[in-house]
């Protein structure tokens, strides 16, 4: 699927969407290292859109881990089911999707990679999902998403921070990555052991 499709994405819905453009491969490489994707049994992704982080991902899997990604998108779904047939998509909202029918309640993600546009997203939501998703982040596992430099700083941004710094896990950033329209960094929570 292409950033044209991307954008009429975007403008059908743009706050779902959240981007005028798929993330850069500069992006995927910087959010799967800090995510530790390729030490992970477990992977979640969370608004994979066109596949971009997808697609390393893919390739960053130890041989014996599970992958499942999470996305509203039903047009998005249905591109990356037919281009990554060995990997598992929920047509679904992110903080209402019953993890426990893939994932016994005892097993956490250790890696989670996430896409979504939390700064277009109402305080309300942001703290819907983070309480669907975090609690099953497994001890010692990585939660990364991107916010972009500049744009953290707007409302929307700075609840999200606060709402990350709140949560029992350690909060770290990455620099920025200027390989990407607009430029990004990541927020790293890891759960304690
Ligand atoms: C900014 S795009 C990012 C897509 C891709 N990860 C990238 O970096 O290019 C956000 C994606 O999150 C999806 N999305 C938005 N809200 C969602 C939700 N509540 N649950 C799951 N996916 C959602 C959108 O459909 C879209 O594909």
């Amino acid at each position: 699927m292409s950033a044209v499709t991307f954008f009429k994405e975007f403008t059908r819905n743009w706050q779902h969407t959240g981007a005028v453009f798929p993330s850069s491969p500069a992006l995927a490489r910087a959010i799967v290292a800090a995510a530790e994707v390729a030490k992970a049994k477990h992977v979640l992704e969370l608004g994979p859109g066109t596949g971009p982080f997808t697609d390393l991902i893919s390739k960053s899997l130890a041989p014996d881990s599970r992958y499942l990604g999470v996305e509203l998108n039903p047009a998005f779904v249905a591109a990356l089911r037919k281009r990554f047939p060995h990997l598992d998509f929920a047509e679904a909202a992110a903080q209402e999707y019953d993890f426990t029918g893939w994932l016994p309640e005892d097993t956490g993600f250790d890696s989670v990679v996430s896409g979504l546009p939390w700064t277009a997203f109402p305080t309300g939501l942001q703290r819907a999902i983070l309480g669907h998703v975090l609690p099953r982040l497994a001890p010692g596992g990585k939660f990364a998403t991107f916010a972009y430099t500049g744009l953290h700083l707007l409302p929307g941004g700075r609840s999200f921070r606060r709402l990350l710094a709140e949560q029992e896990c350690r909060l770290t950033m990455t620099s920025t990555v200027w390989a990407n329209v607009p430029p990004a960094f990541i927020y790293v929570l890891t759960r304690h052991k």
